[in-house]
């Protein structure tokens, strides 16, 4: 999720005249680190629609990406495009952009220092998390969709939609004939969540819109539970519901017990 509205440490680089944004080379240096790790463990675990969308994307191993080398494929392939952003955004902004088939890029990468965990989305969960997955149709299609959805929602509505977003587009697993495989960008940009996520420990449970929509979530660890697709083109069939009515519904029912313990006061 791009939209929270803690304060963050972290501010986003601005375009020079031509366009071109600039990085310092530990922000590069970063970058690599970063996606030579994560290639290193996806093999095997990511679906093969993220791996073929990262094909697609040839994202460069030693700098940060211009965003708009991404953009070109992500619109020759869904009509996708990025849309730079400060380090946080609002809901409003969110659901806008994703309704416009752009997505939210903070062009900004973590400090060496939160290598492992930042609370906000960097370029790099941006881009590697998200970016190949946008080049899949239906998972493209549903993330517009819930973007329309979102623009229209109550603040309530929105709470109830935030949670959908969770349990797919960022933490979303996904069945396949090969075995359990990753598609969600929160897992797919840790290589902790990365393991975890397809190891014994959490609880995986076969994907229900209306469970979703109802179970609580912790941003600052790993998830107890995750929500498993039978395929992607249930996403697809999500846009094709009356998806709201299932919001309602899960309103009306109220959250689930987390699975968590609460947040520590600070
Ligand atoms: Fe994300």
């Amino acid at each position: 999720m791009s939209a929270t509205k803690k304060p963050s440490k972290y501010v986003a680089r601005e375009p020079d005249a031509s366009g071109f944004i600039e990085y310092t080379e530990l922000e590069h240096q970063t970058w690599q680190q970063l996606i030579e790790r994560q290639l290193q463990v996806i093999p095997g675990r990511a679906c093969d629609e993220f791996l073929h969308g990262l094909e697609l994307l040839d994202l460069p191993r030693d700098r940060i990406p211009q965003l708009e080398e991404v953009s070109a494929v992500l619109r020759r392939e869904t009509g996708w495009e990025c849309a730079r952003v400060p380090a946080l955004i609002g809901f409003e902004t969110f659901f806008r952009l994703l309704s416009e088939r752009k997505f939210p890029v903070a062009t900004f990468i973590r400090t060496p220092e939160e290598f492992d965990y930042l609370q906000e989305p960097d370029i790099f969960h941006e881009i590697f998390g998200h970016c190949a997955m946008l080049t899949n149709p239906a998972f493209a299609n549903f993330t517009q969709n819930y973007g329309e959805l979102g623009l229209n929602a109550s603040p309530k509505e929105r709470a109830y939609l935030a949670r959908l977003y969770w349990f797919t587009v960022e933490f979303g697993l996904l069945n396949t004939k090969d075995g359990l495989r990753i598609y969600g960008g929160g897992i797919l940009s840790s290589p902790k969540e990365t393991l975890y996520a397809l190891s014994d420990e959490p609880v995986r449970a076969d994907f229900d819109v209306v469970d979703a929509l109802r179970t609580p979530y912790r941003i600052d660890i790993v998830q107890p539970i995750y929500y498993v697709l039978r395929n992607l083109e249930n996403l697809q069939q999500l846009t094709e519901i009356d998806l709201m009515a299932r919001v309602r519904e899960a309103m009306a029912a109220g959250l689930y017990e987390p699975m968590f313990p609460p947040k520590e006061a600070a």
